[in-house]
Formats: structure tokens, sequence, C-alpha cells
């Protein structure tokens, strides 16, 4: 069916491949082939992003043909992510995808993303450790810890870490995958993504989607949460995203929030990826 096109797309170990595609394929022809390529059955959780020629960071729609999406697929790196986090990980059937998921939690953790206390922060990384290297070993360990770089912190928690890492002794690769997704999940920052904002006074807030419905945040603590029971309608005029919420007797918060984000494209990004999450987990219960 036509010409073919190449597409490059980065994976959650960093590796790199390339994808041929026909011309007039959908979104969902490229995910295939990726998810078929790392033998992959529950594909759904994840996704493909790209930065667009806008310079927003967008999912690539599965159903629409990739190049109305990507003008000039040579010049760009799709990358395989988790694009919806569940609430609890034992849902995941599979240890691939438990698998995959350690290795986001890994990327979040490394570029900030994922904030923690230190004990969350060193036990997290111990068990990254023990599934990269094994049981303990002090040299080692140290070693490792000196070679690569998991968290922003990591120097001085570095005893911290080998204390935690001395405790997995016998813990496989699986079983330590298992145990990251158990820290991770409970974190409050856990798969969130958070896209700057600002309310009716000025305030710098940030919003973020998750299976539970609308977050605001202020820095990286979680400040309000807007539960999908509450909410009636997300929507955005300009500028402007607009959270309705269905009235509730016993309190007088307002019926309809508003929130200012950097454009009107960075509200219908935000939108868009709500809508997503929001019918993922219901079509998920
Ligand atoms: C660190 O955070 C975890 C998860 O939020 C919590 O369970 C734990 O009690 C905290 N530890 C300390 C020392 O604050
Ligand atoms: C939000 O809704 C879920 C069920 O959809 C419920 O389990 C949870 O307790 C609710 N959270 C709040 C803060 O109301």
């Amino acid at each position: 069916s036509g010409r073919q096109i190449s597409i490059r797309v980065q994976m959650l170990d960093d590796t790199q491949e390339v994808f041929e595609v026909s011309q007039r394929a959908p979104g969902k022809a490229l995910f295939d082939l990726v998810c078929s390529h790392l033998n992959l059955v529950e594909g759904d959780y994840f996704g493909l992003e790209f930065q667009d020629q806008r310079k927003m960071i967008v999912w690539l729609d599965l159903l629409k043909p990739i190049l109305k999406q990507i003008r000039r697929p040579k010049n760009i790196i799709l990358r395989f992510v988790v694009k919806f986090f569940p609430p609890d990980h034992t849902q995941l059937l599979e240890e691939l995808t438990r698998y995959l998921f350690a290795l986001q939690i890994k990327h979040d953790l490394a570029c900030g993303r994922l904030t923690c206390n230190e004990s969350s922060a060193a036990l997290l990384v111990a068990h990254i450790v023990q599934s990269e290297i094994g049981d303990f070993d002090e040299v080692q360990c140290k070693q490792h810890l000196l070679n690569n770089k998991y968290i922003p912190e990591q120097d001085t928690l570095m005893d911290k870490i080998i204390g935690y890492h001395r405790k997995h002794v016998g813990q496989t690769p699986a079983e330590s995958d298992y145990q990251l997704l158990e820290i991770a999940r409970r974190l409050e920052m856990y798969g969130v993504r958070l896209h700057p904002a600002k309310d009716r006074e000025g305030t710098r807030l940030s919003l973020a989607v998750a299976h539970s419905g609308v977050l605001v945040f202020q820095g990286h603590t979680k400040i309000n949460a807007f539960n999908w029971s509450k909410v009636r309608k997300l929507s955005f005029k300009r500028k402007r995203f607009l959270i309705k919420l269905r009235p509730d007797l016993n309190s007088n918060c307002q019926d309809t929030l508003e929130f200012m984000m950097g454009s009107r494209d960075c509200c219908k990004v935000f939108w868009k990826i709500c809508v997503e999450y929001h019918a993922f987990f219901r079509l998920f219960e």
C-alpha cells in the first residue's frame, strides 16, 4: 500500500529502533509494531510521545494518520513510554510489563520527576541495584553507584542505599521490579506529569491527571484533587482551563474552577490527556 516511511523510536532502555510503516498508516500501525517488537501484550498502558512542530510534547494519536501528526518523520524520534499509571501494579499481568514500568520509574527518578523522602529514594535505588548487579557485595555495590547515577542526590545517600541493598540477598530481578513498583506507587509523585498553570489569583501551580481524577500541585505537593465522580465537565477557552464540578450541597465550593495555562495549545494537550485517562480507567473498572 504505497511508499514506506522509516520512523525512529527510543525505547525505555534507551536503545533506538527504526520501524517501517506505510505512508498512510495510522499511529496504531506503528504502535503495534513497537509492541510486537517488544513481545508486549499489555501495550495499552503505553504510548508514543514526541515533540511536535509547536515544540510541545504530545502523544501520537493512534487513530490518525502518522504523517498528519508528524510532518518530517526523518527529524523526529518518538519515545515509547508509560502513558497510563494504574493505582495498583498488581493489575499488571506480565513480568515484562512490570519490567518496562520499572524502567520508567528509573527514568523518572533520575530526572527528578519522581521525588520522595530519603528513605524511599534509597530503598528504590537499592532495588534497582539489586536487579542490575544481584546480591550484595560492598565493593561492587559502591563501584556500581559511583558509575551510575540513579537519583540527583545519590552521593549523600550512599550509606543508606548500601544498607538496604545488603538486605535484599536472593531477590531476583523480577522480584526487585515488583518491590520497586510497590514502593513507587505509594509516592505522591508516582506517574505525575506536571502541566504548569496559574489560579485566578495568579499563583503558580501545576495541574496533573491520575487514574482518580484531576490533581493540583504547588511545587511537588498535592494541594487539591478532583475525583472523576465530582467532575461534571472539563473544557478550555483560549488559555483558560475549566473544571466544572457537580453541585455539592455540603460545600460552598465554586461550581467551576478556572486555571490559566501557557496557551490554548497547552490547555488542549492537557484536556486531551485528561479525557484519555478518564476513558482508560473507566474502561478498566
Ligand atoms: C517516606 O515516605 C514514605 C512514603 O510516602 C513513608 O511511608 C515514610 O514513612 C516516609 N519516611 C520518613 C522517614 O519520612
Ligand atoms: C475518589 O473516588 C474513588 C473511587 O472512584 C474512591 O475510592 C476515593 O476514595 C475517592 N477519593 C476521594 C478523595 O474522595
